[in-house]
């Protein structure tokens, strides 16, 4: 009983984290569309602030202890699908950290990268998602 409530608590921020993490760098690509200085870019720096604040980091920290606790409930760290799924969750927890650095940068005026890279990088939550429920659900090793 206790396991299923973990487990839907796991799943409910895992949905709430990966869909913020498909809006931020969108939001960045709309915000770098806006004039440097404007009222715009100022209503975008406050709506990617708000999202990262009262959902992105939030929901990764909820995901992060739930799925650490189904870890050690079920010994999934002794089994091969665990690892390939805990390397991507490695991997779009740094992808989060560097969204996250980017927008205190475009705050400061900064733009380091372009619109197009910044749509291609939108790319990764997606495939690290699909990857993962495969990982998960299939358990394919
Ligand atoms: C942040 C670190 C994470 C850890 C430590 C973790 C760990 C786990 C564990 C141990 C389970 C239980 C498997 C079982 O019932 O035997 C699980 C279930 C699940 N996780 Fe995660 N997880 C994490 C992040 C994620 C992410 C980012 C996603 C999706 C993008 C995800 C999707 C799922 C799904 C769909 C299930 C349910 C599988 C089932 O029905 O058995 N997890 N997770």
């Amino acid at each position: 009983m206790t396991y299923a409530w973990i487990k839907a608590g796991h799943l409910i921020f895992v949905i709430f984290w990966i869909a913020g993490l498909f809006m931020l760098p969108r939001y960045y690509i709309y915000h770098q569309e806006a004039a440097p200085g404007s009222d715009e870019e100022a209503r975008w720096i406050d709506r990617e602030r708000k999202l990262r604040n009262i959902i992105l980091t939030p929901a990764m920290i909820l995901v992060w202890v739930f799925g650490l606790t189904l870890a050690y409930t079920t010994g999934a760290w002794s089994q091969g699908w665990f690892h390939a799924k805990f390397a991507l969750v490695l991997i779009l927890s740094g992808y989060h950290g560097y969204m996250v650095s980017y927008g205190k940068k475009l705050a400061r005026g900064e733009r380091p990268v372009s619109g197009k890279a910044l749509r291609i990088m939108n790319e990764v939550p997606g495939i690290a998602t699909a990857l993962i429920v495969i990982l998960v659900i299939v358990r394919p090793f």
